[in-house]
């Protein structure tokens, strides 16, 4: 690659300074070397002590070797090719596809006409209708489809929501940590101030509405226009979910201090332990309950098919739900959108496939519960497989999977670690993390990455990798590590 020179307009040193400050560890460093590891081993070249990358650093199920959901998957071949409708009998005799496999399709392409036309800014009607549905049955409050904006991904849903919020460079958000790092990256790009208020990790990483207000006064005092709070339920990379009183008290605060909520709700069914419980059906309660208290209090709330049972992250479907706002800031959002025309419609098909699938007694069932139970069973094994493993090693502490797809382990590593850390100018969590890589070919993100408190050290993994062969080679490397660095 040829370096800077000033015959390029464009170089480094003048491009937005934002995004050059932005920091996305997920996708940073460690996962670009292990791409490479991945290139050299496809290459058919033997001489890496690893023969295989496991990409734990990112919650992309079907990377690993999570299937797609059969129904899914037949519903969405037919929407992009609708001339195998005219072939019904093949279809069902031949190819396994169930009547309501058609009959979904069918409704689909009499809704959206073709995949491959743009919809509505917002979203396709009849698929915000479903969403609205869907909403309805599982809080037990109405939805309204004119609220819901289906999006690319959860991720495009945040840029949406923090594009609006973040009116200058005083604008802030409370921001959990360790948090997914879409949050800081997104506000470092639209040079606005995150707010860090930090989980309890000696509490399951519960969340405490003390310190969310601590964080909140400090950066008023110091002149910050803190705007909305972030919260992650259930949490990445904790896996914590929130139980009934947290989401009340959350809500009090938010309604006391004039901020909006953005629950970020993307693993709402990856949840071991505890129940989900969303921050819509509360806030809806909290209404009910005392008429008026709460009527301005702003949630948007997101859904994102990547995660779940469903694992489409590569279809980029999802969409958040307004609640409460101006209905003059909602056209701005609207205008916002419609900038991007709309998400991608096969994505928005899919969260309807998600939002709406096959119902006990219907022809695709079956197997479609067989599917979603395999799956969730299979990730809870995984985790708790994992979660033994780290038991046993010397200095990592973690506390039981609790849900999302990740656990986020304490590691207490050697004085003569830190050192040797800092020799190659890194913190001590990257340099374990990338010799982890180099020793094993498994990826972990350092806890830098989602933040972490002064002084501890994390690492974030996965637990989507099939086997346990890639578990063994962490046990064996870690014991490595410690032993040269004791
Ligand atoms: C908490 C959280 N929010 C949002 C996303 C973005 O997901 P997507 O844009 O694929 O829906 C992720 C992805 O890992 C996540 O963990």
């Amino acid at each position: 690659m040829m370096g800077s020179t000033a015959a390029r307009r464009l170089n480094i040193n003048n491009i937005n300074p934002h995004v050059k400050a932005a920091k996305y560890a997920v996708r940073g460093e460690l996962a670009v070397k292990s791409e490479e590891y991945r290139a050299y081993l496809q290459r058919g070249l033997t001489d890496l002590p690893f023969s295989q990358v496991i990409s734990a650093n990112i919650g992309n199920p079907q990377q690993l070797d999570q299937k797609p959901i059969t129904f899914f998957r037949q519903v969405l071949s037919l929407l992009e090719n609708p001339a195998l409708l005219n072939y019904e009998d093949v279809l069902l005799s031949q190819l396994g596809y169930k009547p309501d496999v058609l009959e979904r399709a069918r409704w689909l392409l009499s809704k959206v006409g073709s995949v491959g036309a743009y919809s509505a800014s917002n979203g396709a009607p009849a698929i915000r209708q479903s969403i609205a549905d869907f909403l309805e049955r599982r809080d037990g409050f109405p939805a309204n489809q004119a609220d819901i904006y289906l999006s690319a991904g959860a991720s495009s849903g945040v840029n949406t929501l923090l594009h609006i919020l973040c009116a200058n460079e005083k604008s802030g958000i409370l921001v959990p940590i360790p948090q997914y790092p879409l949050y800081t990256a997104s506000l470092s790009v639209l040079n606005a101030k995150c707010v860090e208020y930090h989980l309890d990790e000696s509490r399951n990483w519960g969340t405490d509405v003390k310190v969310m207000k601590e964080a909140y006064e400090k950066a008023t005092s110091e002149g910050i226009d803190v705007r909305a709070i972030v919260i992650i339920n259930p949490g990445n990379p904790t896996g914590a979910s929130l139980p009934e009183e947290d989401i009340r008290a959350v809500i009090e605060f938010a309604r006391e201090e004039r901020l909006v909520i953005i629950a970020d709700e993307v693993y709402q069914t990856n949840v071991f332990i505890g129940e989900f419980i969303s921050f819509k059906r509360m806030l809806r309660q909290m209404q009910k309950e005392t008429p008026g208290a709460y009527d301005y209090v702003e949630l948007a709330s997101l859904h994102s098919v990547s995660k779940g049972m469903v694992g489409e992250c590569g279809h980029r479907g999802g969409y958040f739900e307004l609640v409460n706002f101006d209905p003059e800031v909602q056209a701005e959002i609207y205008k916002f959108v419609s900038i991007m025309l709309c998400s991608p419609v096969i994505g928005q098909c899919l969260v309807e496939l998600m939002v709406n699938p096959p119902k006990p007694g219907e022809p695709s069932y079956a197997l479609y519960k067989q599917e979603y139970d395999g799956i969730f069973n299979g990730l809870r094994e995984r985790a708790t497989a994992l979660h033994k493993a780290f038991e046993q090693m010397e200095g990592v502490e973690c506390g039981s999977p609790q849900g999302s797809m990740y656990l986020f382990p304490t590691i207490t590593l050697p004085p003569k670690a830190t050192e040797a850390a800092a020799a190659e100018g890194r913190t001590a969590d990257e340099f374990y993390c990338m010799r982890l890589l180099k020793a094993t070919g498994v990826c972990v993100v350092p806890g830098s990455g989602f933040g972490q408190k002064d002084g501890s050290l994390h690492f974030r993994t996965t637990f989507l990798a099939p086997g346990t062969e890639w578990v063994g080679s962490i046990i064996k490397f870690h014991k490595e590590f410690m032993d040269t660095y004791r």
